[in-house]
């Protein structure tokens, strides 16, 4: 598996998103939950994937414990990413939250502690306060953000007096705007962009469509999946599937090779089975070339699908209809 090296430390390049273990949001049922579930997390160390993100909130701490379960006898071959919910992020919160996923997920440390949003009301400098009293009791390895503008990265660096190593952020095809808004920065500073939900939580992978529609709150939320967006996002899938076949592999193969074609960009793909965890860690040897490149980056600026606002109206309407 291919890695990415920011401050001396290895990163997968694909890692493993588990936002979907032990969680009602994606609608895999409990058999996923006790069973496929570590059977992907077996096969990801197998392939080489040492990034492992999860967060306090997935599933409420299922996802932590059903990782922590699954990466037992395993620590060392793993980076282990995980997530403050910052509702109150005073330092002795940020020390209490932690303790809670460092027990749920039978570790003693870390390796990546992340603030999961930055909290518009208090301010960050407290959150940071706590991230550092988290390093110097060694309960954390590193401090990362999510979700943080590359201003608020800046200064979240700033406030912690050390390297804030990486912000975990949205981003993909059809998420492009971190890519042009933090790349340099992070290049030039040995950072890392840790891109969440790379596959645009499956439309990338090509198999949806109008008339074929995911089920599952997460996705019910999520104006991509609005039929006029799928209908929209046509050509770009075309696009996908033309350089899929091309090289012999899948739409959700070469969305990812996209992602990673980016330097300091690592991807953390969620998976709903094994297949698809093997799938994504192949993508980590596929290399587009540039005109490959180009020609998906101009698909997916044609592609603009209603969002934000404009879409709330038909979302309310869809999850009342599904009601
Ligand atoms: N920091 C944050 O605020 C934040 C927010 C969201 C997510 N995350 C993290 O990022 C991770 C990934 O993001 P995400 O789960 O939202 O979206 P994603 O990785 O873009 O999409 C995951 C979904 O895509 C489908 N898929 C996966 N591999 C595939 C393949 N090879 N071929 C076809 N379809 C495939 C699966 O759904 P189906 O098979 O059911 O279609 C899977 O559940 C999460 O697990 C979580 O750890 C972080």
């Amino acid at each position: 598996m291919r890695t990415v090296t920011v401050e001396g430390v290895d990163i997968s390049i694909i890692g493993l998103g588990t936002w979907q273990f032990g969680s009602k949001d994606w609608g895999y049922g409990d058999e996923y939950a006790s069973n496929e579930a570590g059977a992907i997390v077996q096969r990801a160390l197998e392939l080489g994937i040492n990034l492992f993100d999860t967060a306090e909130i997935y599933g409420r701490g299922n996802s932590e414990r059903i990782l922590g379960q699954a990466i037992e006898g395993h620590r060392d071959q793993v980076f282990l990413a995980s997530k403050i919910l910052p509702i109150f992020p005073i330092p002795p919160v940020v020390e209490q939250r932690a303790r809670g996923s460092l027990r749920r997920l039978g570790v003693d440390r870390i390796d990546l502690y992340q603030v999961h949003w930055p909290n518009p009301v208090v301010p960050l400098k407290l959150a940071m306060d706590g991230m550092r009293k988290l390093l110097d009791q060694g309960l954390i390895g590193h401090v990362g953000v999510s979700n943080f503008s590359l201003a608020q990265w800046k200064k979240a660096e700033e406030l912690l007096g050390r390297p804030v190593l990486s912000n975990q952020v949205k981003a993909s095809l059809v998420d492009r705007k971190p890519f042009a808004e933090m790349l340099d920065w992070a290049q030039q500073h040995d950072r890392l962009i840790i891109a969440y939900s790379p596959l645009g939580q499956g439309l990338l992978g090509a198999k949806y469509d109008a008339q074929h529609r995911p089920s599952g709150p997460a996705r019910a939320m999520n104006a991509l999946f609005l039929p006029e967006n799928l209908e929209r996002a046509g050509p770009l899938l075309q696009e996908l599937r033309q350089v899929a076949d091309a090289h012999g592999v899948s739409p959700a193969q070469v969305a990812l090779a996209w992602v990673i074609s980016h330097p300091n960009v690592v991807a953390i793909p969620g998976a709903s089975s094994v297949a698809q965890l093997e799938a994504n860690a192949a993508a980590a040897d596929l290399v587009l070339d540039r005109a490959e490149i180009d020609a998906l980056t101009r698909a997916a600026e044609r592609f603009e699908p209603t969002r934000g606002l404009a879409a709330a109206p038909a979302l309310v309407k869809g999850r009342l209809s599904r009601a």
